[in-house]
C-alpha cells in the first residue's frame, strides 16, 4: 500500500492461507515509532483489513517489524515540543491510535504480535492489542514500558491492558511503576509474552502455525477482557482484600519518592486503579486523560530531555574529538586498592578488562579484589549469574604490590590517597614500568590535573578520571582535560570509560572540576540554612521533597566536615597565591564549630549533623537544635528548595562561563547522574532554560534570591548577557 508513491509505514500482505502480515517498516526512520506516518497507515491497514474480514478472507493477522527491533515506543521530538496549548490535539491523537487498536482486537480472527526485537512502550502496546505476543529469546531485546522514566505513562493501552491481564498489583508492580524493561524470558515469566522461539527465522512460521490451529478458535480471536464473566485478575479496587492493599499503593510510592512530586508514577497509579473499576473503553479513556496531561506538562519535557536526548548524546561520545581511531583497552593497572581503585578494578573486570590491581602490601591488594568477589557472589546468589561467569570475572584481577607487574598495561588509574605529593611518586615510579603508549589517568578528586601532570614526562598523556562512589552502581565519569593533555588521550579516556559501560562527560581543569564544584554549593546552602535558625529537619526535607535523593546535611556528613575545610583552606590558599582574598562561604562557622567545638566530624568519624547509633537507623543529633537554629527562622518551603536548585544552576552556569563546560548534555547527565540533581527538572542546564519564562525568567527569580538571600544568587554580567542576546547558555 503506497500514497503518491511513499512506502507505507505498514505494509499489507496476504496470502494464500488468508493470513494478513502487517509489517512495521517506518520508511523514513531505522526505527518504528509512534509518529503520524504510523497512524495514517494503520489506519488505512485496518480499514482494509476490516474488509477483507468482511469478505470472509481472512485467517488470521500477523503484526511484523521489518526494522532490528519490532517497535520502539513514542515519537520522542515530538511529545517533548507538546505544551498544554496541544491538550485537546494530542488527546484526539492518541485516541485515533488506540482507536484502530481497539478494531484490530475485536476483528474477529487471531492476532498475533511477532516480536523479533525489542518491543517498548508504544511497541509493547501493540503487541498487548494482539491475542498472543511470540519473541526470539534472545538476551539483548528489552521489553516493558520505559514511559514513566522519562515521565510519561502508556497511554496506549498500556495501562489498561496490563491491568486487564495481570492484575493491579503485578501490573503496577512489574511493569508500570517502575518502568522495567525485561528480556523475552523474563516477560514471559511475568506474564507480558505468551511464547519464545530460539531464533528469528522460527518466529513467523511460528505465528502462523498459531493462527492456523486457532483460525476457527473464536476464544482464541478475542481478548480475555472481552470475554463474558471477565474478572481482572486479584480483582478490582471494590474487591475486600484488593481493598486492604490498596491504600498502601500511594503511601509506598510517596516512601519511595521521599515525599517528591514525581508526577509521572502518582499519574499510573490513578489511572490503574480508576480505570479498574470501570468498562475497558472508559478506562482507556482515563488513561489517555493522565497520558496528555503528563506529556504537555513540563516534568516530560525535561526528562525526556536528560533521559532520552542527553543520555543518547552522551552515551554515543558526543564530547569525543573526531578523526582519531578507536582505541580498546585490554589490560588496565589500578593504583590503590581501597575504595575507590577496588570499585574501579570491578567496573573493569566486569567488562572483560584485565586489571593488575596494585597496593602497597599484596594483602592489601587481595582485599582490593575481595571486594568483586563479594559483589558477584550477591549476583550468583540472586541468580543473575553463574559461578563460572564470576569466576572467569575473579580471574581477571591479578592483586599485586609491585610496580614491574603493570608492564604492558593500556592504561593506568590512580587511586592511591588523595595526596600529591604521593600521586607524584607513584606516577613517577609506574611510567618506567609501563609503555610509552600507557594512557596515564587520576581518579583525583579535587587535585589539579595540569599539576599532577607535570611529574610525568608524558604530560599529553595524561587525563583526569573521576568517577563516583559507589563505582559499581554510579554510572558517570568525569574526564578533567588538563592544559596539556592532547585531544588522542582525551578520545582514549572516552573510549575506555564506554567500555565499562559509563558516561563519559568532558569538563576542564578548574578546581572542583564541574561536579564537586557544583554539588559544593548545595551543601554550602543546607549549612547555610541552619546557620540561619532553620530546623534541620526542614533543611532536609525541603531537598528531598524537591526531589534530590539524598538530603544536604546527611550528604555533608558522608562527604565529612572535615573535607569540606580542607577544600575551603586550599581555595584560600590559591585566592592568597593570586594576591586576593577569599570570603568564607557562608554556613562556615557551622561546619567549624561542629568539628572543633563538638568533635562532630561526619559519618566516617561516627558523629555529624545526625548520630549514628549501632542498633538503629541515624537520626539527627539534638545538639544542631540545641546550638545552631535554637531562634526557629521560618524560609518558605519554595524559597529553600529554589536556593538548592538555583544555587547549583548558577554555579553550572559559571561553569558554562569559565569554560569549564561546554556541553548542556554534559552539564545535565552530570548533575542528575553525579550528583543527584533531581531528575525531574532534566538537569542543571535545562533547569535554567526550561524555567517559565526562559532563561530571562530564570535570571529574573534568581535576582529576587539575591536581593531576599545573598549575592551568591545574583547572576553575573555574563548570564545577564546570554539572556539579553537571546542566545541560551
Ligand atoms: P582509600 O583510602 O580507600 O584507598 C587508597 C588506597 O591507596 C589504599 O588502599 C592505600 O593502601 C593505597 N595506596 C597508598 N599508597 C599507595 C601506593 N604507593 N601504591 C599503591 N597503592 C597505594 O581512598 P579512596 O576513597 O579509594 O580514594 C582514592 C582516590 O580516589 C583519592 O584520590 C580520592 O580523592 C579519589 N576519589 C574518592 C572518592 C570517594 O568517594 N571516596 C570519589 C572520587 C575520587
Amino acid at each position: 500500500m503506497t500514497t503518491q508513491g511513499t512506502p507505507s509505514a505498514v505494509r499489507y500482505d496476504k496470502d494464500a492461507d488468508g493470513i494478513v502480515t502487517l509489517t512495521l517498516d517506518d520508511p523514513e526512520s531505522s526505527a518504528n515509532t509512534m509518529n503520524d506516518r504510523y497512524a495514517a497507515a494503520m489506519g488505512a491497514a485496518v480499514d482494509r483489513l476490516e474488509a477483507d474480514v468482511a469478505a470472509g478472507d481472512v485467517a488470521g493477522v500477523v503484526i511484523a517489524s521489518a526494522k532490528k527491533t519490532f517497535f520502539v515506543g513514542g515519537n520522542l521530538s515530538q511529545l517533548q515540543a507538546l505544551t498544554p496549548q496541544d491538550a485537546s490535539t494530542f488527546f484526539a491523537g492518541i485516541e485515533g491510535i488506540k482507536d484502530q487498536l481497539r478494531r484490530l482486537e475485536t476483528i474477529g480472527r487471531p492476532v498475533v504480535a511477532a516480536l523479533n526485537g525489542a518491543a517498548l512502550g508504544g511497541g509493547m502496546e501493540i503487541a498487548l492489542a494482539a491475542h498472543r505476543r511470540i519473541a526470539v529469546d534472545e538476551d539483548t531485546a528489552r521489553f516493558g514500558f520505559p514511559e514513566v522514566t522519562l515521565g510519561l505513562l502508556p497511554g496506549g493501552g498500556g495501562v489498561t491492558r496490563s491491568v486487564q491481564m495481570l492484575g493491579l498489583q503485578l501490573a503496577l508492580m512489574d511493569w508500570l511503576l517502575q518502568g522495567q524493561q525485561r528480556t523475552a524470558a523474563a516477560a514471559k515469566d511475568k506474564g507480558l509474552i505468551d511464547e519464545l522461539v530460539a531464533t528469528r527465522d522460527e518466529l513467523i512460521p511460528a505465528a502462523r502455525a498459531w493462527i492456523l490451529a486457532y483460525r476457527d478458535d473464536a476464544e482464541a480471536a478475542s481478548q480475555p477482557w472481552d470475554r463474558p464473566g471477565h474478572r481482572i485478575p486479584g480483582g478490582t479496587p471494590s474487591t475486600p482484600k484488593l481493598a486492604q492493599l490498596l491504600p498502601a499503593f500511594p503511601a509506598n510510592l510517596r516512601k519511595q519518592l521521599k515525599g517528591a512530586s514525581y508526577p509521572a508514577p502518582r499519574a499510573v497509579l490513578s489511572a490503574a486503579v480508576e480505570g479498574a473499576q470501570v468498562d475497558f473503553d472508559t478506562a482507556s479513556r482515563i488513561e489517555s486523560r493522565y497520558l496528555t496531561k503528563l506529556a504537555t506538562g513540563p516534568v516530560s519535557t525535561n526528562m525526556i530531555q536528560a533521559f532520552f536526548f542527553d543520555l543518547q548524546s552522551i552515551s554515543s561520545g558526543s564530547l569525543r574529538p573526531q578523526g582519531i581511531a578507536p582505541r580498546t583497552v585490554s589490560r588496565v593497572g589500578v593504583l590503590g586498592a581501597g575504595m575507590m581503585g577496588a570499585g574501579i578494578a570491578y567496573a573493569c573486570a566486569t567488562r572483560g578488562i584485565g586489571v593488575v590491581l596494585k597496593d602497597v602490601s599484596l594483602a592489601g591488594a587481595e582485599k582490593g579484589k575481595e571486594h568483586t568477589a563479594e559483589l558477584l557472589a550477591r549476583k550468583v546468589a540472586q541468580g543473575r549469574m553463574t559461578a563460572q561467569a564470576r569466576q572467569e570475572i575473579l580471574d581477571r584481577i591479578v592483586p599485586t604490590e609491585r610496580t614491574t607487574d603493570l608492564e604492558g598495561v593500556d592504561a593506568v588509574i590512580e587511586a592511591v590517597f588523595e595526596d600529591a605529593e604521593l600521586k607524584a611518586k607513584v606516577f613517577a615510579d609506574v611510567q618506567e614500568v609501563v609503555g610509552t603508549e600507557t594512557l596515564l589517568c587520576s581518579n583525583t578528586s579535587t587535585l589539579p590535573i595540569s599539576s599532577l601532570a607535570q611529574h610525568v614526562d608524558r604530560p599529553e598523556d595524561f587525563v583526569g578520571l573521576h568517577f563516583f562512589s559507589p563505582v559499581d552502581k554510579m554510572r558517570l565519569v568525569e574526564i578533567i582535560k588538563g592544559a596539556r593533555t592532547s585531544e588522542e588521550s582525551l578520545a582514549r579516556a572516552i573510549d575506555l570509560v564506554q567500555q565499562i559501560g559509563k558516561l563519559p562527560i568532558v569538563v576542564d581543569d578548574r578546581r572542583g572540576f564541574y561536579t564537586s564544584r557544583v554539588f559544593g554549593t548545595l551543601i554550602t546552602e543546607g549549612v547555610a540554612l541552619v546557620e540561619e535558625g532553620v530546623d534541620p529537619a526542614t533543611v532536609e526535607r525541603a531537598a528531598t521533597m524537591a526531589g534530590f535523593p539524598a538530603p544536604p546535611l546527611a550528604m555533608l556528613d558522608e562527604v565529612s566536615l572535615t573535607l569540606t575545610q580542607h577544600i575551603r583552606a586550599e581555595a584560600e590558599k590559591d585566592a592568597a597565591a593570586r594576591g586576593t582574598t577569599l570570603s568564607a562561604p557562608p554556613g562556615s562557622a557551622v561546619i567549624d564549630r561542629m568539628v572543633e567545638e563538638f568533635g562532630r566530624k561526619g559519618r566516617a568519624a561516627g558523629a555529624g549533623f545526625y548520630d549514628y547509633p549501632a542498633d538503629g537507623p541515624k537520626r539527627f543529633w539534638p545538639g544542631v537544635r540545641e546550638h545552631f537554629t535554637t531562634q526557629r527562622t521560618e524560609v518558605p518551603l519554595q524559597d529553600i528548595q529554589d536556593r538548592y536548585l538555583f544555587t547549583m544552576a548558577l554555579e553550572t552556569a559559571r561553569c558554562f562561563e569559565e569554560g569549564v563546560l561546554d556541553s548542556s548534555a554534559a552539564a545535565n547527565i552530570g548533575s542528575i547522574f553525579g550528583i543527584g540533581y533531581p531528575p525531574i527538572t532534566g538537569g542543571t542546564a535545562q533547569f535554567m532554560t526550561s524555567y517559565p519564562g526562559g532563561l530571562g525568567g530564570f535570571v529574573a527569580r534568581a535576582r529576587e534570591l539575591a536581593a531576599a538571600y545573598g549575592d551568591r544568587f545574583a547572576p553575573s554580567p555574563w548570564l545577564e548577557a546570554r539572556v539579553a542576546s537571546a542566545e541560551g547558555l
